[in-house]
């Protein structure tokens, strides 16, 4: 099965968590996108949604779907999206579409966090997919250098900047034994925005789509 169809899989496992009247906090990327397609079907009865980036927030636009802004609605009470890396713990890392910021501040807004993915998402240890920092671009060089300390190898994403004015540096060569302390310790680098590391603030359930069906973590 292509995971683009397993992803979709997983898209329509989390529509069951959609109840009448909410209002949904949406992800971005292209398995968050078949989640914003399924939420078309059911506009009439949400009251809007919450999105995690200007490209998701168009996309719902597009659908009819009234986008409200996160300090007028306050709790969410279900936050959607994909991840780039998730391990049994339900700690992830997100940010290959550089809309981490956001995203994260939607995941720490939410009662229920349900992170949507195709199975080849799920790891053991996190780190093989390169970690996504968004950086104030001054300090792309002492934010850079920190990283080297921690062990890390960052490049510099080419030719990107965020939706909030931002640089995003991808650090590899990461082997994240300890996600949560590991997310402390970037997070206190002068000049770091966002770390990719939702390990503070994990999913609650993740929903992988697989050829089998859909798995869900914890069962
Ligand atoms: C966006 O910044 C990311 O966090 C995405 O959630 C992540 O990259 C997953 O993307 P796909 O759903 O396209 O695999």
């Amino acid at each position: 099965m292509e995971p683009d169809q397993m992803k979709k899989m997983a898209a329509e496992a989390a529509m069951a968590y959609v109840e009448n009247g909410m209002i949904v906090g949406v992800g971005t990327g292209s398995t968050a996108n078949h989640f914003i397609d399924l939420l078309a079907g059911v506009r009439s009865r949400i009251d809007g949604a919450v999105a995690s980036s200007e490209a998701s927030a168009q996309r719902l636009r597009d659908h009819g779907i009234a986008v409200l802004d996160l300090n007028a609605v306050g709790t969410l009470p279900l936050y959607v999206d994909g991840a780039d890396e998730a391990n049994p713990y339900r700690q992830l890392i997100k940010g290959g579409g550089g809309a981490l910021t956001r995203e994260k501040i939607a995941a720490a807004a939410s009662e229920k966090f349900i992170c949507i993915a195709d199975e080849s998402k799920l790891v053991d240890v996190l780190g093989r997919f390169p970690l996504p920092v968004e950086v104030i671009p001054m300090a792309r060089g002492l934010v850079a250098r920190e990283l080297v300390k921690l062990g890390g190898q960052p490049i510099l994403r080419q030719g990107f900047t965020t939706d909030n004015g931002h640089i995003i540096l991808d650090v590899h060569n990461l082997e994240i034994l300890e996600p949560i302390t590991l997310e402390t310790q970037l997070n206190q680098i002068p000049g770091v925005v966002t770390v990719g590391l939702f390990a503070q603030r994990p999913a609650d359930v993740l929903l992988l789509g697989s050829g089998t069906g859909v798995k869900r973590v914890p069962m």
